[in-house]
């Protein structure tokens, strides 16, 4: 995989996170890492002018969510369309109950202080900046409560600045 700056990518971040789904990862090399599949994102900029972030969403229930917390920084990587069955396995079992990524076939690749994975088609590397959970107070639509927080369950907001971007080919690139 290549790394480029942020500025010379070219995709659309609507259906590369909303279709295409990413994988969101974190641990160490010691402890290990685990993996679940997100549809829900944004990639943008905050907090300075050469600061590109992503935001993620987890529910406390998400195994995954543990490593996040842990440790400094996560990743998200995209894969190709072939991998959709698999993702679709990484995102309704738990890492509690199952080798999730042995099942997948997936190598984890311990570099940049956190974890990617070596088939992934697009890697953000992103440290943490922020998290908080989301508050019942701040909806302003309280219809998204009832259809998505029937158990008060609030996803945990995380902004990651974006440090690293590797790519595997031409696809995601300016020309
Ligand atoms: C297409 C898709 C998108 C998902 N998006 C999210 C998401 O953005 N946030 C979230 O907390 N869970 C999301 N999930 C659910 C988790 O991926 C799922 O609960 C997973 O099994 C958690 O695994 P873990 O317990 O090993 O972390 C999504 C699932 C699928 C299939």
């Amino acid at each position: 995989m290549k790394e480029v700056n942020y500025k010379h990518l070219r995709f659309n971040p609507f259906t590369l996170i909303g279709d295409e789904w990413m994988l969101v990862t974190a641990g160490n090399a010691v402890s290990g890492c685990n993996t679940m599949t997100a549809s829900w994102g944004h990639l943008g900029s905050l907090w300075g002018h050469d600061d590109p972030t992503a935001v993620i969403y987890l529910r406390p229930s998400r195994y995954t969510k543990e490593f996040v917390d842990r440790e400094g920084r996560f990743s998200l990587c995209v894969m190709d369309p072939s991998f959709k069955e698999q993702m679709g396995y990484l995102g309704s079992v738990s890492g509690r109950d199952e080798d999730k990524i042995a099942r997948t076939g997936l190598t984890p690749v311990y570099a940049d202080g956190t974890v990617y994975f070596a088939q992934a088609k697009l890697v953000l590397v992103c440290r943490k900046l922020y998290a908080a959970e989301l508050q019942e107070d701040g909806f302003l639509c309280r219809d998204i409560i009832e259809a998505n927080y029937p158990r008060r369950d609030f996803h945990t907001m995380y902004v990651g600045k974006i440090e690293k971007v590797l790519v595997r080919d031409e696809e995601y690139l300016m020309h």
